[in-house]
């Protein structure tokens, strides 16, 4: 595969083609998951729940994810790495900026960062300094404390119209990519038709330009209940490189998500 870029993904989006998106943590699987054609690895905060063990994201620090994303970078066969900005790491513009010079000197081509309209600034200060950001939307991990869980977000109207609105306003200030995390299906579809840059789902219904998943849940090995959202795509194959190509191939397929994985 030739490297992936944002002009690919957004390429991608303008002729309605969809691209998959995974999580890697280490040199191993991020050379698996590139192999396997699938677009964009991120190297999610959920290292902290995957690979450390904590009960949230909250514990991550900026020197785990440097640390993850360069082992992740020496594993890579050409996708596009994206970076999450942990907690409390972007709590200033300046924060913003020093903590995504770091991701990206550690190998990422994008930082993700969690939240609304609030963040407009950063994201500015770090587009025009030349660091593609995503702005994640909906279920935001980091701020489960304030959430009072791991819920459906944008369910009444009210919350819907202010996720359309911070969509919107993220993207005018500078967003080269959304991410819409547990998000019912309706308002996920109408959030990707008015961005005109790619928006990326997860648990957000079969409509969205980009699908993405926890690695070790699509594998079926997350211990515990697995999300309503989540499919296991090693029950129908016989390696992990068979599931990681499913993976890939039923995103750009639309065949996965389909509307039993969504919320209403
Ligand atoms: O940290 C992560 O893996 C994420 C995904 C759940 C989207 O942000």
């Amino acid at each position: 595969m030739s490297n992936v870029t944002l002009h690919t993904l957004s390429a991608r989006k303008q002729a309605g083609e969809k691209f998959a998106v995974l999580t890697a943590y280490d040199s191993t699987f991020a050379h698996l998951v590139s192999s396997a054609g699938i677009e964009m690895i991120l190297v999610g905060d959920s290292l902290g729940m995957v690979i450390q063990g904590q009960s949230s994201t909250v514990p991550v620090s900026v020197a785990e994810m440097v640390y993850h994303t360069q082992c992740v970078a020496r594993g890579n066969q050409g996708a596009m790495i994206m970076a999450d900005l942990p907690f409390m790491a972007y709590a200033t513009p300046e924060q913003a900026m020093q903590n995504s010079a770091l991701l990206m000197q550690a190998g990422a081509h994008i930082v993700k960062l969690e939240g609304g309209s609030w963040l407009c600034e950063s994201v500015s200060l770090l587009s025009e300094r030349g660091i593609p950001v995503c702005a994640h939307l909906g279920l935001t991990p980091q701020a489960v404390n304030k959430l009072g869980g791991y819920k459906v977000q944008g369910r009444d109207r009210e919350s819907a119209l202010t996720m359309i609105e911070d969509a919107r306003r993220l993207e005018e200030a500078g967003a080269s990519m959304l991410l819409l995390e547990c998000v019912p299906t309706t308002l996920a579809q109408e959030i990707t038709l008015n961005a005109g840059i790619p928006v990326i789902g997860i648990g957000a219904g079969q409509h969205t330009d980009a699908q993405v998943l926890v690695l070790h849940d699509m594998l079926g090995i997350t211990p515990g209940r697995r999300p309503k959202f989540v499919k296991n795509f090693m029950a129908e194959s016989g390696s992990i490189e068979a599931a990681l190509k499913l993976y890939a191939e039923q995103v750009r397929e639309g065949l996965y998500p389909s509307a039993e994985y969504g919320f209403e």
